[in-house]
Order: C-alpha cells, then sequence, then structure tokens
C-alpha cells in the first residue's frame, strides 16, 4: 500500500536528513541511525529540503528543550508546505521524557523513538509505512540496541570518530534528567568495542573519542576505561584516544595510571566539577568534594605536567550563595581550566532540582559573565603561550575555501595552516604564529618533529 507521504518504495530515492541536538552521544546515534536505515534504502542527505524522513534527534539537559522541539516542527511544516510531507520522526532525549505526549500535541510527527530502542528504527519505519499508524517506541533496552548496531558496521569513516562504550547513568544528581532520558549504566562488552575500533581504524580513523554519559564508569566483567585505552592503542591506525564524559568519583586508581604507559591517550581531561563549594557539591549530590577533586588534579599532573583540563560549570544553582560562587571562581583559576562549558542552572521536570526556589536571574547572569571572562582568559593565554612554538597536529580535512587545512592539537583546539590534502590523517609539526581564543594558526614546520605539546 502506497502511503501519502514522500516515501517511494519503488525507487531507490528515499532520503533521510538528521539534525542532532545535544552531546556527542547524540551525535554517534545519529551517525548509527544512518547506518541502520541505509539497511532499509535511506541515503543520507545533507539538504533538508531533499528529505523524504526528516529526523530530529533532541537534547533535553536544559532550557526549554520540548518547545524547541516544536518550534522546529513548525519550520519543517513551512518548508514542507508545498511538498511531500516527509515521514517526521523525533528520536533523542526529548523524545524519551514525553513519548507519547509528543504525538498527541503535535500531529505532524510520526514516530517518536528513545535512545535505547533504536535498534528497532527500521522495523517501526516500516510498520509505519506500511499501516501508517502513529507509534512511539521508548522503552529501555541498551543490551538489544548495542547488539543490533553492532552487526552494522559503524561508517563514520572520519578522521577524528566516536564511539560509544557505555550509556546511561545511575547517579542521580539533583540537577540532571540523563538518568531518566537514558536509563540505567550500561557498559558494551569489551570484544564488542574493540571490533568496532578496529573497524573504525581499518576504514580511516585515526583518532577515537570513547563516550558514555560516564564514560569512566565503564565496567565489563573484569574490564575497565584504562584496559580498553591500552588494547585500542595496539591498533597502529589509531594514533589518537581520547574519552568523554567522565565523573570525579570513577576517576580509578587505574586510569590515572594509564597516564604513565598510554602512548596515545591525549593530554586534556575533561573532568566536570559543577561547583567549586563543597556545600553545592552536596546539594547537588554530586557524590564528590574539591579535596578529592584536587587530589585527582595532583596525581595527574605529577605523572605529567603538561595534562591540562577542561570541565563543566552549573552557575547560580538553588543555594549557591557569593562565598560559593567565589570558591567556584578560585578553582578555575587555579586549575586554569582550559575548554571549558558553563550555564545557568536551567530546573528539569522531575528531577529533585526542579521545584528549587531559584536565586535571582540577575545575580545568576553577572556570575556566570564572571566566571565565562575567566575561562576565556584562561583558553587565551593557553593558546597564546604557544605562539611561537612547534605543536602536533592531527589534520582532518581542507577548510572550506580549499586553501588551508584544518586540524586539532592534542588539547582539541582547533588549528589552521597551510597544509596539502596530503596531510589529511597525518599528525604533522606545525609552527603556531598567532591565536585568538578559539584556533591556532600557523604553518607546516619542516625542520621539527619535535613534540612540543
Ligand atoms: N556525566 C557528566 C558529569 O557528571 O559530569 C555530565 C553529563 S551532562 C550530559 C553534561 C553537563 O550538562 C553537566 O556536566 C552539567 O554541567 C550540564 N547540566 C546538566 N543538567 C543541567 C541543568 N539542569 N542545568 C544546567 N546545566 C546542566
Ligand atoms: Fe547527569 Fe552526569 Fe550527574 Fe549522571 S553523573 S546525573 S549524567 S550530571
Ligand atoms: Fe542531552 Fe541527552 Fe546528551 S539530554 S546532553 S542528548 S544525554
Amino acid at each position: 500500500m502506497m502511503t501519502q507521504q514522500n516515501l517511494d518504495k519503488s525507487n531507490n530515492k528515499k532520503k533521510i536528513y538528521i539534525k542532532t541536538f545535544g552531546c556527542q552521544m547524540n551525535e554517534y546515534d545519529s551517525n548509527r541511525i544512518y547506518d541502520a536505515v541505509n539497511k532499509i534504502g535511506f541515503e543520507k542527505t545533507d539538504n533538508y529540503e531533499d528529505a523524504s524522513c526528516y529526523l530530529l534527534n533532541t537534547c533535553h539537559i536544559r532550557d526549554k528543550a520540548k518547545e524547541k522541539v516544536y518550534h522546529e516542527i513548525g519550520r519543517v511544516k513551512k518548508i514542507f508546505r508545498f511538498k511531500k510531507k516527509p515521514l517526521v520522526i523525533i528520536a533523542g532525549c526529548v523524545a524519551q521524557a514525553e513519548n507519547q505526549e509528543m504525538l498527541r500535541r503535535e500531529p505532524y510527527i510520526d514516530l517518536v523513538i528513545g535512545p535505547q530502542a533504536y535498534h528497532k528504527i527500521n522495523d517501526t519505519i516500516l510498520n509505519h509505512i506500511e499501516k501508517t499508524k502513529k507509534i512511539e517506541e521508548t522503552e529501555f533496552d541498551a543490551i538489544s540496541k548495542f547488539e543490533y548496531f553492532n552487526k552494522i558496521k559503524n561508517g563514520s569513516g572520519k578522521i577524528s570518530s566516536f564511539l560509544t562504550i557505555q550509556e546511561g547513568c545511575d547517579k542521580f544528581c539533583h540537577f540532571c534528567v540523563v538518568p531518566y532520558t537514558r536509563g540505567p549504566e550500561y557498559s558494551r562488552p569489551f570484544k564488542q568495542i574493540l571490533d568496532e575500533a578496529k573497524y573504525l581504524a581499518e576504514t580511516g580513523t585515526k583518532e577515537i573519542i570513547l563516550l558514555g554519559q560516564n564514560v569512566n564508569a565503564y565496567n565489563n566483567e573484569k574490564y575497565r576505561l584504562s584496559n580498553l585505552i591500552l588494547e585500542i592503542e595496539k591498533y597502529s591506525d589509531i594514533k589518537r584516544i581520547r574519552y568523554t564524559t567522565s565523573h570525579p568519583k570513577d576517576m580509578s586508581d587505574d586510569l590515572i595510571e594509564v597516564y604513565k604507559y598510554s602512548k596515545k591517550l591525549m593530554p586534556l581531561v575533561h573532568l566536570p566539577v559543577q561547583s567549586g563549594s563543597n556545600k553545592v557539591l552536596d546539594l547537588m549530590n554530586r557524590k564528590h568534594t574539591i579535596a578529592e577533586y584536587y587530589k585527582i588534579y595532583n596525581r595527574l599532573k605529577e605523572i605529567n605536567s603538561n595534562i591540562q583540563f577542561s570541565s563543566d560549570f552549573i552557575i547560580g544553582y538553588p543555594g549557591e550563595e557569593e562565598e560559593d560562587f567565589s570558591a567556584t571562581f578560585k578553582l578555575i583559576q587555579k586549575i586554569k581550566f582550559i575548554n571549558s562549558y558553563s550555564f545557568i542552572f536551567s530546573p528539569r521536570p522531575g528531577t529533585v532540582a526542579a521545584d528549587l526556589k531559584l536565586i535571582e536571574k540577575k545575580i545568576s547572569m553577572e556570575r556566570l559573565e564572571i566566571i565565562q571572562s575567566q575561562l576565556y582568559d584562561n583558553q587565551m593565554n593557553m593558546n597564546k603561550s604557544l605562539e611561537n612554538k612547534t605543536i602536533n597536529v592531527l589534520v582532518e580535512n581542507l577548510t572550506d575555501d580549499k586553501t588551508q587545512v584544518f586540524g586539532r592539537s592534542e588539547y582539541m583546539t582547533s588549528v589552521i595552516f597551510n597544509g596539502k590534502k596530503e596531510d589529511i590523517g597525518k599528525i604533522v609539526a606545525v609552527k603556531i604564529n598567532k591565536s585568538n581564543r578559539s584556533t591556532l594558526f600557523g604553518e607546516r614546520d619542516f625542520s621539527s618533529n619535535q613534540k612540543v605539546a
């Protein structure tokens, strides 16, 4: 039976466009959804006007996440006003949180599918095409999801590829929706991850970024994150390894020690602290203190003084007083965090902190500005310190105008220099001439193989 939608099963012109919001895990999922739906004839398109299927992979972490989705649907409706309606799918964390409610509120939506049900996406789409029935799939089933993805090759083919190793969270910080949208902690089997890493290495990946909502809580049989790092670095084609996002409580001895032995683990540790005040950490239910955080910092710095830290901060959490805020400011000055994220607390429905008394918006905004200005200074100083030095850059692509190349430093900072197409996928020495807060500019340094940073 043919549907009225732009899904022509008789020719092979089904195209899917995915718009992704939120964290790297959503990006990973979007790429795996592309791989999966390819099996039922959907080709990826970067031009949304061409799409016969429009999928929104949503994030629920802050602000008016739900409203943003309905707003986006409004935009899609306009784009397709005089065309055939695409199949509209809502995936990701808002889908998980809102499920059936979305189908009721917006009839333009055809399918709602939560992050743990992506293994059912092809069946769900095919069922819908055949029966044109609105479907909602939001059960928690991480095992089936990864077993299914494991059978479909990861088609990333990128120089730097994400690889999700762990999903979900059992920590229940009082501000956070993740335990509700991503479900309980689940670690993928060790061998399954290594197979995927090997395939990525064989298909052009040079850098693997291991992902998890609490990536360092990875725990499968006797294996931990440190084992994965040491095993993946045996693949000679993989030149760099990173992991994100980690929790201070799971910064175990073996993971700290791995910085002594690993040759490919990058010297940037993204370790969210949220606040510099023990009182606020306690109110947040973070399960660690500032002293414990410093201990991790000092141990890692002792192992390698070049290690830098980046972090996430929540400003204006209910109960944050001036002295708590000052403690956060001091921590940022002391640790000199680079590449960090900071946001004002956003109450999330269903979480413990949802109904707490908010502090005045004006105060939160002022505090955020102060914090961000310090974080920007740290970043600028770090980048300035690299001027006139030679650093190692993993080249990812040509710049848009194709006259230069784009890559990343060991600290994830963008680097633009006069490289060639042949440099893509290689680590090359670049002398930095100029910098701004987000980017380093330089030229190939043929005189040096020296590793500086
Ligand atoms: N698991 C990581 C950890 O515990 O540090 C964080 C993962 S969470 C997806 C990413 C970041 O979102 C958090 O570190 C936090 O700073 C921010 N975040 C989460 N809930 C928030 C909220 N209600 N308001 C503002 N920021 C929030
Ligand atoms: Fe959210 Fe991270 Fe806390 Fe888990 S540990 S509840 S993901 S902030
Ligand atoms: Fe957002 Fe879900 Fe990631 S809420 S940050 S997309 S885990």
